[in-house]
């Protein structure tokens, strides 16, 4: 294989917001909830809402805070969702302009130029709109030639998108690809769901994939890779297309996103440590050969879980860094955020896993080597 992760960048919103301010706003609506609606309480026509609390969050998710696109509407008691100003067509959509940075970001710690890239792959768990693709604005944007596409696997997007960028440069189609993950995840969490109110958070990410002949002796080379999907609705959005042809009209809560956290972790943990352990033993690679893991970041009791399975021992933070006390889940874009953060340290040969797992449920995993 002669394909090589060249470079990585990022954008992260101006604005976070921490635990205790979300569990804050959230707490004076349940306040406000069961106030309003105290006589059909005690009627027992309505159910009380029920608490949060920043030691709960801490403790089962490894959140402590979140980057979002507009902390004054998250933090609105009124709201509880964050404010988006309509942009004109001519104006560069908000999911592009994070993509386009972190894309930027990327070309100038490779010191390339737009010119050098040959396609633009935008993949994320949500697209701001079906078309004109976003990929396609951001090439444009960019300065890029040659071609960009969409494409969406939730939680797994990022790492099927540069396998969809290694198999194009694999096969001849491209040299240089840029992987963009866009996630601007707050605006498709419901910030009143008790259960779920905490999980996400905004950031774009984005990959630059090259030809090891246009990589020069920089980089990461990829050693192999793989994808694995099976259906379940346990976590799931039915927001789409159909949505305002449907009768009735479906709320507009159902169309956030809802999972059932229990039977995911339950499920996707073992799953995702078999999945792993036969591709390695699939490209000839051992457990003991991977220096760092840098698994998908939605729970950090995930990560414990399948990282535990994978090394089969105990191991350091350091092996399988967590980057969700600060940035919270980022759906596709986790993984890669994990590796552009923690890859320092490695001396060439030395050898390392990116892997992704969630909704689909889907799991991709890219093993690389230090050049
Ligand atoms: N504050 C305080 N308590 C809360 C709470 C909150 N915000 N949300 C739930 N609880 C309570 C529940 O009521 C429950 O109480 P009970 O035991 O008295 O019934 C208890 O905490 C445990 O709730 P549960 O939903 O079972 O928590 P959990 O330990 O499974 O953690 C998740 C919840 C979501 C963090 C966890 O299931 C998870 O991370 N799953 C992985 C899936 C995932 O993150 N997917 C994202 C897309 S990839």
């Amino acid at each position: 294989m002669s394909v090589v992760i060249r470079s990585t960048g990022l954008w992260v919103p101006e604005e976070t917001v921490s635990n205790d301010e979300l569990v804050a706003c959230f707490n004076a609506y349940v306040e406000k909830f069961n106030a309003d609606n105290a006589d059909a309480i005690a009627r027992g026509n309505v159910e009380a809402l029920n608490p949060s609390s920043t030691a709960f969050i801490e403790k089962a998710s490894g959140i402590k805070s979140r980057y979002t696109i507009d902390k004054d509407g998250v933090l609105d008691v009124d709201r509880m969702r964050p404010r988006v100003k309509p942009r004109p067509d001519e104006e560069l959509a908000l999911t592009a302009e994070a993509g386009v940075a972190a894309a930027r970001d990327a070309l100038e710690r490779a010191g390339r130029d737009a010119r050098d890239v040959d396609a633009v792959i935008c993949s994320a768990t949500s697209m701001q709109r079906t078309y004109p693709c976003m990929a396609i604005e951001m090439q444009n944007a960019l300065g890029i030639e040659g071609f960009g596409f969409d494409m969406t696997v939730a939680c797994s997007s990022g790492t099927f998108g540069m396998i969809n960028a290694i198999n194009m440069i694999e096969t001849g189609m491209a040299k240089s690809v840029l992987v963009i993950v866009p996630e601007i995840t707050t605006p498709q969490l419901n910030f009143r769901d008790r259960d779920s109110h905490f999980i996400f958070g905004d950031v774009a990410v984005a990959m630059l994939i090259e030809h090891e002949d246009a990589a020069g002796a920089d980089g990461w080379r990829v050693l192999g890779r793989n994808m694995m999907t099976r259906f379940s609705n346990n976590i799931r959005s039915n927001f789409g297309f159909l949505n305002a042809s449907e009768d009735p009209e479906p709320a507009f809560e159902d169309r956030y996103f809802v999972q059932e956290g229990r039977k995911v972790f339950k499920e996707v943990c073992p799953m995702v440590a078999d999945m792993i352990l036969t591709d390695m033993a699939h490209f000839g690679l051992k457990p003991e050969e991977m220096k760092r893991l840098w698994l998908h970041q939605a729970n950090i009791n995930m990560n414990m879980m399948v990282a535990k399975k994978v090394f089969g021992r105990d191991f350091e933070e350091h092996e399988a860094p967590v980057i969700l006390d600060e940035f919270a889940n980022t759906a596709g874009a986790g993984s890669l955020v994990a590796f552009h953060r923690h890859n320092d340290g490695f001396e060439p040969g030395e050898k390392g896993l990116i892997c992704s797992f969630g909704a689909g449920y889907s799991a991709g995993t890219v093993f690389v080597e230090k050049l």
